[in-house]
This record gives C-alpha cells, sequence and structure tokens, in this order.
C-alpha cells in the first residue's frame, strides 16, 4: 500500500521526532502506512570529519548559521529521490502556519520540511532552494522542529480515513465547516461540584440542540477570540437581532487567511 501523503524531514536532531511519533493516532497512521514520514539527519551530508553543520555569519553578530552549502546538496539530493515534494522551511519570518494552510498541504503527495537550528539559515539557502518559508507563531523556537510536528500533527489528521469519524475534523476550530471556536462540549457526570451540563444537551431534541451549539460557538468566539468575527451585519446590534437568538452563518464573515500570525 501506498501513503496518501509523504513528510521528509531534515533536521540535525532526529531524535526530537521519536516519541512524537510513535504514541496515539501517529503511531496507527504509520502502522498502517496511511501517512510516511521520514527523518533525514543533514548532519550525513556534512563531509568533514567533524560534521559540521554552522559557522560564524560575516560581519560579525552574535550565534551560528546553518552552511549553504552543507544544507542545499541535501535538500537535492532528497528532492531527487522521487517526484520532488513541496519544500517548506521553518523560519520565524516566514508564512503563517493555520488551518486553512493545513487544507492546502492535505492535498499534496509529498512535504519537505527542513528545519532550521542557531540563529537560522544562510539566506542563500532560500535564494537558492526557494522554499516556502513558514512560521508557527509569532515567538521564537530553538529551531524548526517543533513546527514540523505541528504542521505533520495537523495536515494527517485531515488525510482521509485517519480519524475513526470521518467527519470528526470538520467541525473543528478553524476547520472548512465551522471557521470560528468550536463549541463547549461535555460528557458524564452530569452534575459535579455543582457544575451542571446545560438541560439542552440532554434533552434528545436533536434541532433544539445544534441550535444550541451553533449558538455557543459563536458565543466562545465573540469571547475568546472575536478577532475571528469580521463585519457582522448592521442589523446584528439592533434588539431583534437574529443574532440575539439564533446565529445566521451567513452574516458572519470571516476574515480571510490571513498572513501574519495573531
Ligand atoms: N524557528 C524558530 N522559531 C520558529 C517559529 N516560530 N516558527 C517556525 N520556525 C521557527
Amino acid at each position: 500500500m501506498t501513503s496518501a501523503i509523504c513528510f521528509d524531514v531534515l533536521t540535525l536532531f532526529p531524535g526530537i521526532f521519536e516519541g512524537f511519533l510513535s504514541e496515539s493516532v501517529l503511531k496507527a497512521a504509520l502502522t498502517t502506512q496511511k501517512i510516511e514520514v521520514r527523518l533525514h539527519n543533514m548532519r550525513d551530508w556534512a563531509e568533514d570529519k567533524h560534521a559540521t553543520m554552522d559557522d560564524r555569519p560575516f560581519g560579525g553578530g552574535p550565534g551560528m548559521l546553518l552552511k549553504v552549502d552543507r544544507v542545499v546538496p541535501c535538500v537535492e539530493e532528497i528532492q531527487r529521490r522521487q517526484k520532488p515534494g513541496r519544500l517548506l522551511m521553518f523560519t520565524p519570518q516566514g508564512r503563517c502556519f493555520n488551518q486553512m494552510f493545513a487544507e492546502e498541504l492535505a492535498t499534496e503527495q509529498r512535504i519537505v520540511m527542513l528545519c532550521g537550528r542557531y540563529e537560522g539559515f544562510d539566506e542563500r539557502v532560500a535564494e537558492i532552494l526557494k522554499p516556502e518559508e513558514v512560521s508557527i507563531g509569532d515567538y521564537i523556537l530553538n529551531g524548526g522542529e517543533v513546527a514540523a510536528m505541528a504542521v505533520i500533527e495537523t495536515v494527517m489528521r485531515l488525510v482521509p480515513g485517519i480519524l475513526g469519524d470521518e467527519d470528526s475534523n470538520r467541525f473543528d476550530s478553524f476547520s472548512t465547516g465551522n471557521r470560528i471556536l468550536d463549541c463547549a462540549h461535555y460528557t458524564r457526570p452530569r452534575e459535579y461540584r455543582g457544575f451542571s451540563v446545560p438541560e439542552i444537551l440532554l434533552s434528545g431534541n436533536h434541532a433544539e440542540i445544534a441550535r444550541w451549539r451553533k449558538n455557543n460557538s459563536l458565543q466562545q468566539t465573540k469571547e475568546k477570540r472575536p478577532d475571528l468575527l469580521a463585519a457582522v451585519s448592521e442589523n446584528s446590534h439592533s434588539e431583534n437581532s437574529p443574532l440575539k437568538t439564533e446565529p445566521k452563518f451567513s452574516q458572519i464573515s470571516i476574515i480571510k487567511n490571513q498572513n501574519q500570525c495573531k
């Protein structure tokens, strides 16, 4: 069986991925060959006996940079081994990774991911390879490995047949069926320390439950992530607004695939 999607990860620290790939949903997806993850240690492309991968920046300054003459041959060889994949390079300067970006990546057969370390890459790596630079948020990690794990985990959830229920990711927060936050969920016990499950969820009235969930989802988004809601129609502020009783999702336009991380 050939897997639906293959991730090639180029890293100096393949060991970081060991636990991540050997538990839970990822372990199952790998065992059943629904996805494939190949780890490549970039140090194997260093020709000197110390396997030097980094060097000091010209012009001075702190930290070390990944060397262009180590990284480029490594990426080129990995890409040549089969039909070249979509090449991502993790840097804090990149396009912000989000659910819509993940949906785009889930249509690929092969994704090649280049993980930086130290102060980053010699700029010529980007000039020569022209990768898509990707960031997972406005903060600085020690390297791209955690970002690669975030991409693998988010994209693999979108591969059909991986999650138990085919629909179970459609209504996740930010997803195709629901670009805002998911509603609140409850399970047994019905009451705990004086906190009860909303009555409506116990009613068995599916239409009412669906209405409650839509409303709760909208409410959660307004409170926790108002930035996801934009341009709610003018009359939504009036007392008899339909939004006060039943949210009309056609009235809410969600900010399009933002390129900046929030
Ligand atoms: N490398 C360091 N910080 C990063 C970030 N926020 N996203 C992607 N790669 C990174």
